[in-house]
């Protein structure tokens, strides 16, 4: 079965209720591929998830940015996966590289969320990705190898699981991978999934590429045959998203 574009749309801290509003509205106005072609995730701050999950059009979901590694209880200001499936919200974003870098959430670290919030029956956009340094250092697949098996060292079932390779040297940056480097660690994590959890594994699980993804250079990446979309963050604020989702038809 061929895999199906996936197209998320990361807001990260930003956003006011008016700003939300204007962006919800924006996106149920616009025409995109049905949801046979491409599905469509947003993911608001925590804040304002009830509000997009109540205005946003039928065909697009909501994703959390992060939630909690275990059972909710005394840890303030955490978010538990419980309690997302309470509000109905579907996904949840885990392992940004925001939070591994900023908030020094370890492989192991994002391993456990990962598996937690499926086990409570969360899907999972889990992200990976190389530093500048890293990528320099010749050290890219060690680093994306590292991060994905601390998450498959936990995870039995992949099919609600969505890999984001994100560089981190590409996010906000405005210094996109190019196709070609996308397709190579794309291919490599394929390869990586294959030889490490199963060949039906590595053929059916969404591997999906972010940073610094924009209208103009959707297309060339959507191309690659690897490639199975794009978690966007700076570009999901912006009309030019719709012509992210649009990409999707590059692969019909
Ligand atoms: P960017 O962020 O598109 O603004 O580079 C991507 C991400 O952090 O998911």
């Amino acid at each position: 079965m061929a895999r199906k574009f996936f197209v998320g749309g990361n807001w990260k801290c930003n956003g006011t209720t008016e700003e939300v509003k204007k962006i919800v509205t924006m996106l149920n106005k616009a025409e995109v591929p049905s949801d046979d072609v491409v599905e469509v995730v947003v993911s608001p701050p925590f804040i304002f998830l009830s509000f997009v999950k109540s205005l946003m059009r039928s065909d697009f979901e909501v994703a959390a940015q992060n939630c909690w590694v275990r059972k909710g209880g005394a840890f303030t200001g955490e978010i538990s996966a419980e309690m997302l499936v309470n509000l109905g919200i579907p996904w949840v974003i885990l392992g940004h590289s925001e939070r591994r870098s900023l908030l020094k959430e370890s492989d192991e670290f994002v391993g456990d969320k990962v598996s937690y919030a499926l086990s409570q029956g969360l899907k999972v956009i889990a992200c990976v990705g190389e530093t500048l340094e890293q990528r320099e250092s010749g050290s890219t697949m060690a680093v994306v190898a590292a991060q994905t098996k601390a998450i498959s060292d936990k995870v039995s079932n992949w099919t609600n699981v969505v890999l984001a390779y994100e560089p981190v040297w590409a996010i906000g940056t405005g210094k996109v991978a190019t196709p070609a480097q996308a397709q190579e660690v794309h291919s490599d994590l394929r390869k990586w999934l294959k030889d490490n959890v199963s060949a039906e594994v590595a053929e059916s699980t969404r591997i999906i590429y972010g940073g610094s993804v924009n209208g103009a250079n959707c297309k060339e990446l959507a191309a690659q045959p690897d490639v199975d979309g794009f978690l966007v963050g700076g570009a999901s604020l912006k009309p030019e998203f719709i012509d992210i989702i649009k990409s999707a038809t590059v692969k019909q």
